[in-house]
This record gives structure tokens, sequence and C-alpha cells, in this order.
């Protein structure tokens, strides 16, 4: 995914990255600003006093002692300023944080995102679909995320969709994304979990509503092929043991690897570190720890004849 130079954050696309983006702006501003009038305050003076040649000076002015009002002028405004700018500062934070905290209205769209070591099980509850990695939501709807995570914390971030929110192994945090333009948008794990924490990537897919059902329909379905070759090692291997594919192997309550039904309908693999092709297949299937060190994804023992027959089945499940 071609990288924009705009940090992603600051790129808002969705009404709660738009509040925070607007408040990082607002600091900037502020900030700089201080900061100029604090340099123009010390800075003038010294030039002041360097261009008044030295045989002008008198005893009076060599030391220029402010009177006690004056001081206490200084003192005043400086506290004054500061409460000021602080208050106003708080009340824009406030308002921040109540606008990307607002619960998802009534019938929403909901999405629980589950984080495991190192990739993100995404589920639609109320329809019976189970992915990973890829959230794919309808444009301009408030979705509702609920996050938890089956081992340690994580921190789900879409930048230009909302803020961070941690994923806890013993509470659900809920935050409600909504994007405002189709697009592709991507997402990473901003909580140090393990070795594999960089590439805990995700990515949020927004389509229109009806390109969005058509998603939903299609992934509702089990998968087909179930008596090729490549199902066959699929489940003669150990594959079934941690991934499901419906249709072809027994369901599980929680699954330690991510969900494959429709694995080719990804367009990345291994948490969006790598394109989803058949070499890149291969050479996961072959060995995931070269590509992903430190992943819970065991060495599978198989020929080069079963790895092709497992890639040749996975690619056909779109
Ligand atoms: Cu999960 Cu960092």
């Amino acid at each position: 995914m071609p990288r924009s130079t705009v940090p992603a954050s600051l790129d808002p696309s969705g009404p709660a990255a738009d509040s925070i983006a607007g408040l990082w702006w607002l600091l900037l501003g502020a900030g700089t600003v201080i900061f100029l009038l604090v340099v123009a305050l010390l800075v003038i003076p010294m030039l002041r006093r360097r261009r008044t040649p030295e045989s002008t000076i008198d005893d009076d002015h060599r030391e220029e002692v402010p009177s006690r009002l004056a001081t206490g002028w200084i003192v005043g405004l400086g506290i004054v300023m500061t409460g000021v700018l602080l208050v106003a500062v708080l009340v824009v934070s406030v308002t921040t944080m109540r606008d990307v905290s607002r619960a998802a209205p009534a019938g929403s769209l909901r999405i629980d995102v589950i984080g495991y070591q190192y990739w993100w099980d995404v589920r639609y509850p109320d329809h019976g679909v189970t992915t990973a990695n890829e959230i794919n939501i309808p444009v301009g709807q408030p979705v509702e995320i609920r996050l938890t995570s089956a081992d340690v914390i994580h921190s789900f971030w879409a930048p230009e969709l909302h803020g961070k929110l941690d994923a806890l192994p013993d509470g659900t945090n809920v935050l409600v994304l909504r994007a405002d333009r189709p697009g592709v948008y991507g997402g990473e794990c901003a909580e140090f979990c393990g070795i594999q924490h960089t590439n805990m990537g995700f990515r949020v897919v927004a389509r229109p509503l009806e390109q969005f059902n058509g998603w939903l329909n299609l992934h509702r379905q089990s998968a087909a092929g179930a008596d090729q070759p490549g199902a066959q090692v699929f489940r003669a291997e150990g594959c079934a043991e941690c991934h499901v594919i419906r249709g072809v192997t027994a369901d599980m309550a929680a699954q330690p690897g991510p969900d494959l039904t429709h694995v080719a309908s990804r367009e990345r693999i291994a948490s969006d570190t790598i394109d989803n092709t058949a070499t890149n297949l291969a050479d996961w299937l072959r060995d995931p720890g070269a590509v992903k060190p430190g992943t819970t994804m065991p060495t599978p023992d198989l020929t080069d004849e079963q790895i092709e027959q497992l890639v040749a089945y996975l690619d056909g499940l779109t």
C-alpha cells in the first residue's frame, strides 16, 4: 500500500480522527505562538541592551531592577495567561474526548475484534462471519468495534479513522469507527506485545453499502472444494487444529490461528506483512518463522507437492 507523506493521523477520513487532528493542530498552533512570544520577550531586551553604546550607560542604567509593582504585573500576567490557556486546552481536550467516545447509535453494525500474538481475529456476530486482519465496513456508517485480547495487551490503531484503544484480555473496550470516504485504511498494533509487535498490522476496507453487503453475503457462505487434494492435506496435516475453513473443518470456539474460509479474498497475509500471492503463501507454508520470526505458527512438515496442493486450494478460497 503506498504510504502518504503526511502522517496518517493528520489525514483524517472520519469524525473521530478529525476531532483528534483538530486538537493536534490547535495544540501545535498555540504552542508555536507561545514559543515565539517567549523567545521575543527574551531576545528583544537583549538586542536593545546591546545596541546601547557602553559609554552612554550611566550608573542608573547599569542595574535595571524592575520596581515591585512591575514585578507584580509580570508575575500576575504570567499566572493569568497560563491559567487561561490551560483551561482553554482542557475544555477542547474534554470536548474531543467526548466526541471520540460517543456510543454507536442503536442498530449499528457490530464487529468483534480480538487481538492475538500476532494477528487480529475479526467477527461479525450478527451475520455469522469470521475473518482476520481485514475489517470491512460500510462507508459513512458508524460501526461498533468491540475490542478484546486472547493473550496480552494489544492496542488497535487505524490513525486515519480513530485514536488508539487498548485490546485487553480481561475486559471489552468499544470504539466507534466511521469512514467518510471509501478506501483502504492502514492499521497497526500500538502497544508492544512481543517480538512480532511491528508486524501486527491490519486494514480497514470501507466500501459503499451495496458492495459491503455483497462482501458480507459472500463471507457468510461456507468454503467450496472440500474434496480437493489441498483440502485433504489441510485436514490430515494438522492445519485444522488451529485454522477454521467453514465447510471443510470443524468449528472452534477460540481459534489460535486466523479463519481461512475466504482467505483468497484478502489482499495480504500474515497480519498485513506480505502480499497474498501464491509464491508468498508457499514461502509462508515452507517456513513461517522465516517470514515472521516469533510467529506462533509452527513449521508444517509438508512435502513440496503438499505445499503446491495447499496453495492451489487456499488460492481458490475467494
Ligand atoms: Cu499486538 Cu503489539
